[in-house]
């Protein structure tokens, strides 16, 4: 069979299959156009049908081919993590506008694949950065992403600010689980096969990052940022906590699509 007949029969919409393919031959997707007509091997064939088929039942395709591209990174990811999203180039973006020059150090708690921590210790290779995650596999993950990457960060396990020391740090970023318990989007999309503590929050969404807000300032140096991923209707209560903890220069950030969806503020005590 060919590449366009193989495409022709595929279960899945013509995008998505199109990338499957060139993944699975180890090619560019334009490769595809240009030699539509050439014959593949049936073990491609098998491959490409069996993954075509666990993608029309709900597997996300970054489990499928085992990697998301996330800023400048090529990360690695299976079920134990979150898959990285677009959304939190946002806040990737806005701490490393918030870091001065030298060896400042950076705590991503939650760190799943090591989204964060990657990405700021790609683009500032000065900083010492760690991540934290509760979870044994994602640690894993961030641990493969860091060696495969070449990046130096460090990977500690246990539950938000718990394995760490105290007022240690210039800058604590997190994406944490922020989705209510019962938000009809849990059963949308990727979401039904990412791991649930990735995603849920708590009862009202806002519980791990009201227990963040809480503790930051113990853990912040004088004039150090804390930076929160959120859902995007959680702009204004984020920023309510920030405020009523005693942050400054309390803001939030909208992402490509315009949604409210990174908040911050510096700890200036
Ligand atoms: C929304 S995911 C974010 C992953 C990654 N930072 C990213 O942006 O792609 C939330 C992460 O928080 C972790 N997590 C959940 N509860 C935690 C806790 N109590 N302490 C530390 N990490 C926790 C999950 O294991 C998951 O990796």
């Amino acid at each position: 069979m060919t590449p366009k007949e193989l495409l022709a029969r595929s279960p899945i919409e013509q995008y998505e299959a199109e990338v499957l393919l060139a993944h699975i031959l180890g090619v560019q997707r334009s490769w595809l156009l240009s030699h539509g007509d050439e014959d593949l091997s049936t073990e491609d064939e098998h491959a490409f049908m069996t993954h075509a088929r666990a993608r029309a039942s709900g597997e996300p395709l970054a489990y499928l081919m085992g990697y998301r591209d996330f800023w400048s990174l090529r990360l690695i990811v299976d079920q134990h993590v979150l898959i990285p999203r677009r959304e939190t180039e946002h806040l990737v973006e806005w701490a490393l506008e918030c870091l001065d020059a030298g060896d400042q150090k950076v705590l991503d708690l939650g760190t799943g694949s090591g989204a964060i921590a990657l990405a700021c210790k790609s683009e500032r290779p000065e900083l010492s950065v760690t991540g934290t995650d509760q979870s044994e596999e994602a640690l894993a993950c961030a641990q493969r992403n860091s060696e495969a990457l070449g990046l130096e960060v460090r990977w500690k396990r246990g539950s938000w600010f718990e394995p760490v020391d105290a007022r240690d740090w210039d800058m604590v970023v997190s994406n944490p689980p922020y989705i209510a318990a019962s938000d009809e989007h849990l059963v949308q999309g990727d979401l039904p096969a990412e791991p649930e503590s990735a995603l849920i929050g708590g009862e009202t969404g806002l519980e791990m990052l009201e227990h963040i807000v809480t503790e930051a300032p113990g853990h912040l140096r004088p004039y150090g940022w804390l930076l929160l991923e959120h859902g995007f209707d959680q702009g204004e209560e984020v920023r309510t906590l920030l405020t009523e903890r005693g942050f400054s220069n309390v803001a939030t950030r909208a992402d490509w699509s315009g949604q409210p969806r990174v908040s911050g503020g510096q700890w200036q005590n």
